[in-house]
């Protein structure tokens, strides 16, 4: 029997409809609560507000379950590649050997980057942040890629699907992207500008452009390539977040898809949601700067009247553990042990975390380490440098991205305009 719920106000009872999703999750359908009780809900931060139905990720922060298009994070990371779960997230099954390739191909074909966006990037002074650097650029290929971007949604008269403009789209961004963040780095760095090695596989050129060096033989590391491989899976999706949830409400206006992602990257980039990578690590040199004093920063936490934060702790959905942050402490031991590296701070990120998880305050509010606690000394431990960490993660969530603003046209979704309660001053006039 399909279920229902039943709202009481004003002495009357009205019915709604219970939707249950594939793995028996339920919600009230709402749609048509103001028009026919005349009331909207309250939900501050959306904590209960489900906006979309979705095919992509399925998430059990009860129980530690993340799967993208069915399949565990887990087995992902063990047995396919990013280029891979890529195809999965944005097409919705694991490719074939000729689907892969030919994804891989069509990257390729893109992977120049225009001059004057080039120019563009080069006036950037070096102070400026990474994460601004790329929302600004990724917003700027629509002035290189007009036709296909502001009118990606529509057939064009000269016979160009939506669809064929919605996948040359998708394999731009994702061939451009990588070789802008590898810039962003490049230049922090001091080291000249590069391009696509077109012989290595997707995985295999990020770390080559990131870490080539001019006039020195580039040697590939697979401890590396295979470290960027996990993390770049484990950020590729995480269904309704912060971002992706920009990237949906912003595309559903009929911007395009660099518009929307843009808007993402800059979502991303506060230190609550992706910006926590870089901001755990620099807590953590503050807590060694200070006498390593683990306590002192856990009291400040646990104060109210402090704004400190755990960063790396916490999270919207999870209330048991992250399993990405499980995946990703087991790496950053192993990347350290296998390229020789003793960093103090993951000493210390260990204590903390040993102490918090034994700390009633951290019990009781269900505060784990997040996929952001342990990433950041993998990245350190590869030479990225801290205002980096978050491109890393942007450059892992790109195809969630493109997955969910498909998903999102795909459906016809109406324009995301949520409502308010108006409480300023009632109507007065000007004396
Ligand atoms: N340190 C200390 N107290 C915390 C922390 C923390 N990291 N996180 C949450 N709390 C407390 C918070 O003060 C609140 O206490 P009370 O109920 O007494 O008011 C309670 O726990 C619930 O927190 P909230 O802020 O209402 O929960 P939220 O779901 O709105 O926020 C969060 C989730 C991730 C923003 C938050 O846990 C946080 O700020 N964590 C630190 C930043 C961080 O690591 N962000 C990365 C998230 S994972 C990467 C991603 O996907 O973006």
């Amino acid at each position: 029997m399909d279920k229902s719920a039943k709202i009481e106000f004003n002495g009357k009872s009205f019915t709604f409809p219970v939707l249950t999703g594939s793995e028996n999750e339920e919600a009230i359908d709402i749609k048509n609560l103001r028009s026919e009780v005349g009331l909207i809900t309250y939900d501050p931060g959306y904590k209960n507000t489900g906006h979309c139905i979705s095919n992509i990720t399925y998430l059990d922060g009860e129980n530690g379950i993340l799967r993208y298009r069915g399949y565990s994070v887990e087995e992902l990371c063990q047995k396919k590649s990013f280029l891979e779960v890529t195809y999965l997230l944005i097409f919705g099954d694991l490719p074939s050997k000729d689907q892969i390739e030919k994804f891989q191909n069509d990257i390729r074909e893109e992977s120049l980057v225009d001059e004057d966006l080039k120019q563009i990037f080069k006036s950037f002074p070096k102070s400026a942040h990474p994460m601004g650097v790329l929302s600004s650029l990724t917003s700027a290929l629509i002035a290189f890629n007009p036709q296909n971007e502001t009118k990606i949604s529509l057939n064009d008269k000269e016979g160009v699907s939506a669809d064929d403009k919605m996948y040359l789209s998708t394999v731009r961004l994702l061939a451009k992207f990588p070789i802008m963040s590898s810039w962003t780095l490049r230049k922090i760095k001091g080291l000249p500008l590069n391009y696509s090695n077109n012989n290595l596989s997707y995985t295999e050129n990020i770390a080559y452009m990131m870490f080539a060096k001019p006039n020195q033989e580039y040697v590939q590391n697979d401890i590396i390539v295979n470290a960027l491989n996990t993390l770049l899976i484990l950020h590729a999706d995480h269904e309704q977040n912060c971002s992706t949830s920009t990237v949906r409400i912003v595309g559903s206006s009929y911007a395009g898809l660099y518009a929307s992602i843009s808007a993402g990257i800059s979502a991303l980039w506060g230190r609550l949601h992706g910006g926590a990578n870089q901001a755990v690590i620099e807590m953590l040199e503050l807590i060694k700067n200070d006498n390593s004093d683990i306590d002192k920063y856990l009291n400040k936490a646990k104060d109210k009247s402090d704004p400190f934060r755990l960063m790396g702790f916490g999270h919207r959905v999870y209330k048991n553990f992250d399993p990405r942050a499980k995946i990703i402490k087991k790496a950053a031991d192993q990347v350290l042990n296998d390229l020789g590296i003793e960093d103090p701070i993951l000493d210390i990120a260990k204590s903390i975390e040993e102490k918090a998880l034994n700390d009633e305050y951290f019990i009781q509010k269900k505060l784990y380490p997040n996929v952001d606690f342990y990433s950041g000394i993998i990245y350190r431990a590869l030479g990225i440098p801290t205002d980096m960490f978050t491109v890393m993660f942007a450059l892992g969530r790109i195809p969630g991205w493109i997955a969910q603003w498909k998903e999102m046209r795909d459906s016809n979704n109406p324009i995301g305009r949520p409502r308010q309660i108006y409480n300023g001053p009632t109507h007065r006039t000007i004396s």
